[in-house]
């Protein structure tokens, strides 16, 4: 008898392009240059066994290859595939925080509830996690190259999927091999992108087909030894080239003494006995599987199938443990199930050959059956103390309807607490399967539904957190988990904007009886912030007093009762009020106050990012950017490891910050840096690249930025006309009209913020003076006087010394009066806004150019020029020279010269620091804390540093001699 599995294959067949893809990507990492591929394709198709072949021919150490596999339950086990990869031991759980989600990153933040697009919500553990291993990749990297397998990915969980994402934008700058496989179907929500960031990336996706009727022959070569007669490659076409159907169709017919090797040709025996396969037969896959199994004995088929129910790979004690036999007594059966090529050995563990054995074992059972021996299973592990990942496998193989055994109740109840913490989806399921089958009375209830509740509101199922605790709350006695539940439903109809609910519900838990003051104080300034929400009182009036009382109430018990969560939420409440009496400064004292509170604690880690990003935003409205720059970059760099999506909307705002001192470069690597964003923030983002790129004089750039901005603006439909950065996306477009030669379009853009309108408009009163200065352009001073006084009318509702600066500016340029303009561009200058002083100063060069006075609009002309150097706002030289030529003012300094394009001379200060420490073999987590701003930023930095250097690996980044 031929046979066939026990020979290793030792070439691949029919592969050769997609191994010298893979091959050439290897080389790539070898030399520094990192690549993501994505492998796709049926099962057995052979996937793993190209990625293989490619890691084989890795010499000894030469490269660390790391490969962790997904699996259909570990989907609910977030990043466990990640984790294996990686070795990591360490707890993938934070401390859970209280979160939302990022928003249009204008003005103050009270609280809102997430919005529609990102998956996880702040609190969840998983994006923490993600950026601890995120990390550890980094580390890993500057230790060498590294090869990282995520196999499966089809059943990849979504912090896996963002894991992969996030890694898939720095893989070009490091030496990384990002390898991923996965089966097309069934299709994994965010299947779609997944591919996209590989292209995105630079890296490939390669779909594996069947194989060719050559490789199909030379692959049966290699297995059978001989050459493959017509006979049998007809009836293996029936495989249609599936290299893993085709090996399992000839080590049946080997099996069954069907294949006969006649001198150097394999061919099919037309004598075979009964049950051999044929020609004429055409086994399913399936069919083949199992016929596999029909060798085994009765024992070892038992054993198989409670290794099954363990899933692809297990531990021997584990099947030890449900067996209830020794490991030394399984060896026999195990041994026989190694040789029939069912099972093989991965490092300390067992392993199924491959996942189609599994699953015809598993599927091969009764479902009553499957179903009593995962509890046996279960309740087997329990009893080991196994952990609780592997119990928890088994839990949730059994249908909700099935489980909920008091022993299963025990264990829950014990171990709700780390599960919440750390697998908060799994927990969820748990704790209410085990609560629908408690009894009412049952003493374990009211723990496990304050658990449940918790939970819940860590994920953001504010809808069932209201539900558990209107249900729980009349039963609970204790009047601390009152204190509690009560304060998480009010929370969560909050996020839900319902607020009258969430009003009356906190007002009818503050007479309940026992309620201590703590919680009294804690309530009060929920109550606050719920009543700043709309429609819980009559007038703005009674809105103020209102909320006044409460936070007032609640501040002074807060101190008085030394609680930090009611007095810094009363504080914060406080902070919003004083803000939106235009009270900038007061919102700013009230909010260091109450981070003074916060600071360390735990459980008020994301009421303190709140309060950050908000401060980041006043300041800036003060036209302090730089206290608000160097708060958002700190912030940033110490928070980056909560993974909270709030870090996104504060890196935006610091962004901006960025900007307006003139330090554009990090603005942009701030702008790059920022993770998902809604398309309100989206927009602003885009505009402030456009402003950037133009300002520079790369119409190329701002045109692709703004088509980018059209298209997310096309999406948005009608709404986006609403969107709260309006008046800055009508800036980007005026911008790019002006600078590629349609001033009268760019009027045209502008003309509609003229008028006055009530309500905040963020960037409106920073877009009129251009507006006053085309609009005079084009000879329309009526349009012009109007954006003037409408300037004024802002400043007048806004006292700030920045919508003064620009009032006194615009009204300046509308009158022609270059001495109140150049009092205008001197406050700018105070405010530290270095383009918009430049622009103030052009305008007066302009106007003395005009009345004659060349001497004195050359010297004001230069001053312009010198701040545009600074910034590199070539646009901005190029249009003040020509305006003031035609009066024969010429320069007396130079416009700024452009900065090179490429070349250490192309890199900005921050660039270099960051080039000089990649030099010297830092990895980025590492340069991050020495320069204390965050990972991100560096990867940003990193990604325009090999960009504007021209090199295609951080190795290759050398400090030129000077
Ligand atoms: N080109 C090939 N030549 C020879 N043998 C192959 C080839 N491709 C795959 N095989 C063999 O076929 C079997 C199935 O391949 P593999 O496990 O790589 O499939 P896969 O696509 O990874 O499937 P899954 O989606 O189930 O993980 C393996 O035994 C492998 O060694
Ligand atoms: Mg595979």
């Amino acid at each position: 008898m031929v046979c066939v599995m026990r020979r290793p294959v030792s070439r691949i067949a029919g592969r050769d392009a997609e191994l010298a893809i893979l091959g050439e990507a290897l080389d790539g990492v070898r030399a520094g240059r990192g690549r993501a591929v994505l492998i796709e394709g049926e099962a057995g198709i052979g996937k793993t066994a190209v990625l293989d072949a490619v890691l084989d021919r890795l010499g000894p150490a030469e490269i660390r290859v790391l490969r962790g596999a997904c699996d259909d339950l570990t989907q609910r086990f977030p990043l466990s595939a990640v984790a294996q990869a990686l070795d990591f031991r360490g707890s993938l759980s934070s401390s859970p925080g209280r979160g939302r989600q990022p928003r249009a990153p204008t003005g103050p933040d009270a609280e809102r509830a997430p919005g529609p697009d990102v998956a996880l919500v702040p609190g969840d553990p998983a994006l923490a996690a993600v950026e601890r291993l995120l990390e550890l990749v980094h580390a890993l990297c500057a230790r060498g190259p590294l090869v990282l397998v995520l196999e499966d990915m089809q059943w990849a969980d979504q912090a896996s999927m963002l894991f992969w994402q996030r890694l898939c934008r720095v893989v070009p700058q490091l030496p990384l091999l990002l390898a991923g496989t996965r089966r097309l179907m069934p299709r994994a929500p965010g299947a779609g992108p997944l591919a996209r960031e590989v292209r995105d990336s630079g890296g490939v996706v390669l779909p594996l087909g069947g194989l060719s009727p050559d490789g199909v022959a030379a692959m049966a070569a290699e297995l059978v030894h001989a050459r493959p007669g017509p006979d049998l490659l007809s009836w293996l076409d029936s495989a249609a080239g599936n290299p893993f159907y085709i090996r399992e169709l000839l080590d049946a017919a080997a099996r069954s003494g069907a294949l006969r090797v006649v001198g150097e040709t394999a061919g099919l025996t037309t004598d075979a006995g009964p049950g051999s396969a044929t020609a004429a037969e055409t086994a399913s896959l399936r069919q083949v599987v199992a016929g596999r199994l029909d060798f085994l004995s009765a024992d070892a088929l038992r054993v198989l199938r409670i290794a099954a129910l363990l899933g692809p790979e297990f531990p021997v004690s584990d099947l030890a443990a449900i067996t209830g036999q020794t490991a030394t007594g399984l060896l026999p059966v195990l041994d026989d199930a190694m040789a029939a090529g069912v099972l093989e050995s991965a490092r300390s563990r067992l392993r199924f050959r491959h996942a189609l054995l599994q699953q015809a074992l598993y599927e091969g059972m009764p479902r009553p059956a499957r179903v009593s021996m995962h509890q046996q299973a279960a309740r087997s592990l329990i009893g080991q103390g196994a952990p609780a990942d592997r119990i928890v496998r088994q839990l949730l193989a059994i249908p909700g309807a099935e489980g909920g055994e008091d022993w299963e109740a025990d264990w829950v109840a014990a171990n709700a607490a780390e599960l919440a913490g750390r697998l908060p989806a799994v927990a969820v399921d748990l704790l209410e399967r085990t609560l629908s089958r408690l009894r009412q009375a049952d003493p374990r209830r009211n723990s496990l539904e304050v658990h449940l509740a918790d939970v819940l509101f860590l994920l953001g199922r504010y809808e069932q957190v209201d539900e558990v605790c209107r249900t729980v709350l009349p039963l609970v006695t204790d009047p601390d988990q009152y204190g509690r539940l009560t304060w998480l439903r009010g929370y969560a109809l909050l996020r839900l904007q319902r607020y009258a609910d969430a009003a009356g519900a906190l007002d009818a838990a503050a007479a309940h009886p026992g309620i201590s003051a703590v919680w009294q104080a804690r309530f009060a300034a929920l109550r606050a912030m719920v009543l700043q929400g709309p429609g819980t009182a009559t007038s703005d009036a009674e809105v103020a007093a209102a909320v006044t009382a409460a936070s007032e109430s609640a501040l002074a018990a807060g101190r008085e009762l030394g609680d930090a969560t009611a007095a810094s939420y009363a504080l914060h409440v406080q902070s919003i009020q004083h803000a939106g009496n235009h009270d900038l400064n007061g919102a700013v004292q009230l909010i260091d106050q109450a981070l003074s509170l916060v600071s360390g604690d735990p459980l008020l880690a994301d009421l303190q990012l709140l309060m950050i990003y908000n401060r980041v935003a006043f300041t800036s409205e003060l036209g302090l950017f730089d206290e608000a720059w160097e708060l958002a970059r700190k912030t940033l760099a110490t928070s980056e490891l909560s993974g909270s999506p709030r870090l996104s909307t504060l890196r935006a705002n610091g962004g901006v910050a960025a900007y307006e001192l003139g330090r554009w470069d990090d603005a942009l690597a701030e702008f790059d840096a920022v993770g998902g964003m809604e398309p309100e923030s989206q927009a602003m983002l885009y505009s402030y690249k456009i402003f950037i790129a133009g300002h520079r004089d790369d119409w190329a750039e701002a045109n692709r930025q703004l088509r980018a901005l059209r298209a997310l603006i096309s999406e948005g439909g009608a709404v986006w006309a609403l969107w709260s950065p309006r008046a800055t996306i009508l800036a980007a477009e005026a911008l790019v009209s002006e600078g590629t030669g349609d001033p009268q379009q760019a009027l045209a853009w502008l003309a509609e913020l003229a008028p006055r309108e009530e309500g905040h408009a963020p960037f409106r009163h920073e877009a009129l003076p251009t507006l006053v200065r085309l609009a005079l352009g084009a000879g329309d001073e009526p349009l012009a006087q109007t954006a003037a006084q409408t300037a004024r009318w802002e400043a007048d509702q806004t006292p700030l010394e920045r919508q003064s600066a620009n009032a006194a500016w615009c009204e300046a340029m509308a009158r022609g009066d270059q001495r109140l303009v150049r009092q205008a561009a001197a406050s700018l200058h105070g405010l530290r806004m270095p383009l918009a002083e430049g622009n103030a100063l052009e305008e007066a060069a302009v106007l003395l150019a005009r009345a004659g006075d060349v001497v004195e609009a050359r010297a004001v002309l230069d001053g312009a020029l010198q701040l545009y150097a600074q910034l590199g706002a070539s646009w901005d030289a190029r249009r003040a020279t020509a305006r003031v030529r035609p009066f024969g003012v010429r320069p007396g300094v130079r416009g700024p010269r452009r900065r090179p394009s490429s070349g250490w001379a192309a890199l900005t200060t921050m660039e270099r620091q960051v080039a000089e420490l990649v030099a010297a073999g830092r990895s980025n987590p590492d340069i991050a804390a020495q320069l204390l701003i965050s990972r991100r930023t560096v990867e940003s930095h990193v990604s325009r540093i090999l960009g504007k250097l021209e090199v295609g690996s951080r190795w290759e980044i050398r400090v030129p001699a000077s």
